[in-house]
């Protein structure tokens, strides 16, 4: 039985900042961002969302009646978490309106959190065959104004349906995976920001690359050559070109040139949005998907993903007939044309215009935010969501 992506749609906050006019305030030279970190826009969260919405967002574009009736297991992967007990994944379910005869569940261990919701669905599909699982990953990428990683901040989520005869991505059974006890990215319980050795993750990750590439053509006999693309977790899209160089010479010069052109086209969405963390894999294979239009049924796509801390996996899937017709292309780039731009002075407005921590009451404006799903306020400790076509 083929178990894979049957759907797959990404939400992306209506805000941006150039990374020309960052560049320019913190006195950098704008090529380090554009070329040498490889960004291009960085999505900017408004106060009125957070992973929850973000998430629901996502998965309200692209969930018919008859997904909600049969999603039997949601799994939220996320490291923005907004409730040390309360699953943010159970927020979503009532939003979107799924059927209440299922499990819901959040995963966290970093950018790792949504392949870890992936490899869980498709065994529970395996025992399953009937349900079908939404599977988020949603982030919003703070690591604070004026600091080292602050050009690779980011704001977004990816929803995908993992079911039985998908109709996008097969995926394939051989898996190679790591864990090792590292500190190159991390946020304590009581930080809105993250910590960050960032030279350490950048080493680690294209380790734990190598690492698991090897293990991954001893387990399966694949060279590069059985590769159409690999896509990466992309904190920043430098890190894909990174990564790949560090094993694409043992390809021939036409597969290293045919993975270099696709790697472009998985970097499209993630240079306009920045770090989406769980996510961030998941825009680039969406990329990949939606804005390489010479990839055909039946391409064979490596998937690395890297979870600071930290855990790697290298897996992969198989595009399927027709896949394309299975899209929303159009829906995606509008999405990302008709944002609004922010000054850099509006974005540190912005970035520091956080929720109480306290427990007091707020009542946020909702109507300045496009999104159909939105936070209105808090009391009582509790979030409270607006769906807005629900009203
Ligand atoms: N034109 C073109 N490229 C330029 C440049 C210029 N004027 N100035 C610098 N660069 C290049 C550098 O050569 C470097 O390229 P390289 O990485 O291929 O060597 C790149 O821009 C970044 O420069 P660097 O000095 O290393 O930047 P930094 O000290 O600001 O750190 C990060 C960059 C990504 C490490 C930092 O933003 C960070 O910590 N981010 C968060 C952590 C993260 O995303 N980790 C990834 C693994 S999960």
């Amino acid at each position: 039985m083929k178990i894979g992506i049957d759907k797959i749609g990404f939400y992306a906050p209506h805000l941006f900042l150039d990374m020309n006019k960052l560049a320019v305030a913190r006195d950098v030279d704008p090529a380090k961002y554009t070329i040498g970190i490889g960004q291009e826009k960085m999505a900017i969260a408004p106060i009125t969302q957070d992973a929850v919405s973000l998430a629901a967002n996502a998965a309200l574009n692209i969930l018919d009646d008859k997904d909600k009736e049969d999603i039997d297991f949601v799994i939220f992967g996320t490291e923005s978490g907004i409730d040390h007990s309360k699953s943010a994944g159970v927020y979503i379910h009532d939003l979107l309106g799924l059927n209440p005869k299922a499990r819901t569940i959040e995963v966290k261990q970093a950018c790792y959190g949504a392949t870890a919701g992936i490899q869980m669905a498709k065994g529970h599909i395996a025992l399953h065959p009937k349900s079908k699982v939404l599977v988020l990953g949603a982030d919003i990428a703070r690591y604070g104004l004026n600091s080292g990683g602050e050009a690779t901040q980011g704001a977004g989520a990816v929803a995908m349906v993992i079911s039985a005869d998908p109709r996008i991505l097969a995926l394939e059974d051989k898996s190679a995976y790591l864990t090792a006890d590292i500190m190159d990215f991390w946020r304590p319980v009581y930080s809105d920001t993250a910590m960050v050795d960032g030279k350490l993750s950048n080493e680690k990750y294209i380790s734990f690359f190598e690492s698991v590439w090897e293990d991954y053509k001893v387990q399966s006999g694949f060279g590069l050559e059985d590769f159409t693309a690999i896509c990466f977790h992309l904190p920043y899209t430098k890190m894909g070109q990174k990564a790949l160089r560090a094993i694409y010479e043992q390809g021939t010069e036409e597969d290293k040139e045919r993975l270099v052109a696709n790697l472009e086209a998985s970097k499209t969405y993630n240079k306009q949005v920045g770090n989406i963390y769980t996510g961030s894999l998941y825009l680039s294979l969406l990329s990949l998907l939606e804005q390489q239009e010479e990839l055909q049924d039946g391409a064979r796509i490596g998937l690395f993903s890297y979870g600071s801390g930290a855990v790697g996996e290298f897996f992969t899937g198989v595009l399927q007939p027709g896949y394309r017709k299975y899209l929303n292309t159009y829906d995606h780039e509008e999405l990302l044309a008709s944002r609004t731009e922010l000054s850099v002075d509006a974005y540190e407005t912005v970035f520091e215009d956080t929720l109480p921590a306290d427990g007091s009451t707020v009542e946020l404006e909702i109507e300045s935010d496009p999104a159909k799903i939105a936070l209105s306020g808090i009391s009582g400790h509790m979030r409270h969501y607006v769906h807005k076509d629900k009203k």
